[in-house]
């Protein structure tokens, strides 16, 4: 994956932009054209305190609402930390939205303010498909979309 090059493709397509949904769109599709791992790849927002809400997402049927206290998805809410998961049927307590998918990573997604607006999920089908340069290039991305 060239992540300096998306991250260029991304920024050139929101320069200017300040929409919150029209960045989780736009980011949602060039993420998942851009790398055969990723199979689901969408946003949760956080719509109430300690309730995440579906947003933008490409691939297969999301489920709609999560709870902090539910899934890799509320477990990075909840922490505000990156989850890295190299089989779903390890966590405790994933949340099976396709019953293909065999590894996960979940980012938290902060405003400028710093505040959680969301997480970032991308499901794979691919056993360990996910490792911390990924972590780490997806996390960079995330901030200078949504924290500039
Ligand atoms: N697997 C996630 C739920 C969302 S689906 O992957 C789209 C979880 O456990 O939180």
């Amino acid at each position: 994956m060239d992540y300096p090059a998306l991250a260029r493709t991304i920024a050139s397509l929101t320069a200017g932009e300040t929409d919150e949904i029209a960045l989780m769109a736009t980011v949602a599709c060039e993420l998942h054209h851009a790398d055969d791992r990723f199979d689901w790849t969408g946003f949760y927002r956080v719509t109430a305190p300690g309730l995440l809400k579906i947003g933008p997402y490409q691939g297969g049927h999301g489920c709609l609402v999560i709870p902090f206290d539910r899934g890799v998805c509320g477990a990075a809410a909840r922490t505000g930390e990156v989850q890295l998961v190299p089989d779903v049927a390890a966590f405790p307590g994933h949340i099976a939205c396709a019953a293909s998918t065999r590894s996960e990573i979940v980012l938290p997604v902060r405003n400028r303010a710093g505040d959680l607006i969301a997480v970032r999920d991308i499901d794979s089908d691919r056993p360990d498909a996910f490792d911390e340069t990924d972590a780490q290039e997806l996390a960079a991305i995330l901030d200078a979309v949504f924290a500039r």
